[in-house]
């Protein structure tokens, strides 16, 4: 299992706060039967530069790699959960923050009804800086989108849907992620833990209910789809 987000570099976000707990999180990982995790930490344009991110995540990735164990550990794969803004489709350097090795970058849309704007600078962001997008956890912002047809538009794109392993927490949730799955569509899991506790890694839950609820061939193909977005 490939988990595509998480926040298990230590004391860069909101996430582990030491390199106790990141070993910790990455051990449940692997107990689990994740095999990589993408280390996905937030970034904000509005707080730090691009290179004084990488600079901050390369730093904290050193940290935690000098104390890891790889034999009880996943494979770390640097990536950023970048928060949507205003113009990200132009942004200068912003292709700098896609998942290493891929041209792949993971976008948080804002939690708010989206607009037209949202969906010109997520096509923007695909067609002028030639990257993939991912959406970071789309079934958060069902809940958001009163305007129906923007909701479907930006469903519509040819984007990768990461989706949270405890999605089925909500029938919702549960509604849109079997019809993206039905579809067809590239869809991927990450537990998006942050912690040891009340957000800890839990990709195993996520596969255990798809499994279950859609079928063995839902899962094969979300591990397809998994390995080809990270040999790309
Ligand atoms: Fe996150």
């Amino acid at each position: 299992m490939i988990d595509f987000h998480s926040h298990v570099l230590p004391g860069i976000d909101d996430g582990s706060d030491c390199v106790e707990e990141s070993l910790e999180m990455l051990h449940t990982a692997k107990n689990q039967g994740v095999s990589t995790m993408l280390a996905t930490p937030h970034f904000y344009a509005q707080d730090v530069s691009v290179d004084h991110f990488l600079e901050k995540r390369k730093k904290a990735y050193d940290t935690l790699k000098r104390c890891m164990d790889n034999s009880d550990c996943p494979d770390i794969r640097l990536g950023a959960e970048v928060c949507y803004f205003r113009g990200i489709g132009r942004a200068r350097e912003i292709e700098k923050l896609c998942i290493e090795g891929t041209r792949v970058i993971m976008v948080e849309l804002p939690f708010r009804q989206w607009d037209e704007e949202v969906l010109r600078d997520v096509e923007e962001l695909m067609e002028k800086q030639n990257v993939s997008v991912m959406l970071a956890h789309i079934e958060r912002f069902y809940a958001y989108q009163k305007r129906k047809k923007i909701w479907k538009e930006v469903l519509d794109l040819p984007v990768i849907f990461q989706v949270n392993a405890e999605f089925f927490d909500g029938r919702k949730k549960r509604k849109l992620i079997k019809k993206l799955v039905e579809e067809n569509r590239p869809v991927v899991l990450g537990s998006d833990c942050h912690n040891t506790d009340r957000r800890k890694p839990n990709l195993d839950m996520g596969y255990s209910f798809i499994r279950e609820k859609i079928g063995q061939n839902a899962v094969d193909e979300i591990e397809k789809v998994s390995v080809e977005i990270l040999e790309k």
